[in-house]
């Protein structure tokens, strides 16, 4: 536990319902608990909860894919691609997102060998804008109509910088 009164720690299968309830509170993106379990077979390493006084009060969850790098023409990369990621209201503007997510990258680099980060975002997500940018994420491209209501999506990416 930090100074900041969060804990940041893997996800485990009892945490399902509880990150499923955070994910309906928070987001109009939901998910089947089949895509959570999914997830966590595949990549347990970026899947991670925030604990609050032993409650957990955010999550993040990523995929590893390969695929072409967002920030260079043509080159194949290994991406960490942040999938879902939320802090419950109560407990936004104390840091638990960046953390989620400095340990979900440096994880999907350390155990997954990723070496770029990306994510989709509502263009109206301010708040979630403001957070990838100063993470040191750029919007490289918009998609039209990604959402399920119309709304368009930023790509934004970053690449992983490995620290000793
Ligand atoms: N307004 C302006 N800037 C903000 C805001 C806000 N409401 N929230 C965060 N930021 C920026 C600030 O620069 C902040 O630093 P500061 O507090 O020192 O000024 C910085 O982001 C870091 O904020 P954190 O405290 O780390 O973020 P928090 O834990 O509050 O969580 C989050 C941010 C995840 C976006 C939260 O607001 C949330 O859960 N929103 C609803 C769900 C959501 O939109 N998730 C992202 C969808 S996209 C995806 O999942 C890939
Ligand atoms: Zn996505």
């Amino acid at each position: 536990m930090g100074s900041e009164g969060f804990r940041i720690r893997g996800f485990r299968s009892d945490d399902l319902n509880r990150v499923m309830t955070i994910n309906f509170e928070c987001l109009p993106e939901n998910y089947s608990s089949y895509f959570y379990r999914d997830l966590y077979r595949r990549f347990p390493k970026t899947f991670l909860v925030a604990e609050v006084d032993g409650d957990v009060q955010g999550y993040i969850m990523c995929r590893i894919e390969r695929g072409l790098s967002k920030l260079h023409s043509f080159r194949p990369t290994r991406l960490c691609h942040v999938v879902s990621i939320a802090v419950r209201e109560p407990y936004r503007r104390r840091g638990i997102a960046s953390a989620l997510l400095r340990e979900a990258m440096r994880n999907g680099s350390a155990e997954y060998r990723a070496t770029e980060c990306f994510l989709e975002v509502r263009v109206s997500n301010e708040p979630a804008i403001r957070l990838y940018e100063k993470l040191g994420f750029s919007k490289v491209r918009r998609s039209p109509g990604y959402y399920m209501d119309g709304e368009d999506a930023w790509v934004m990416a970053v690449p992983i910088v490995e620290k000793a």
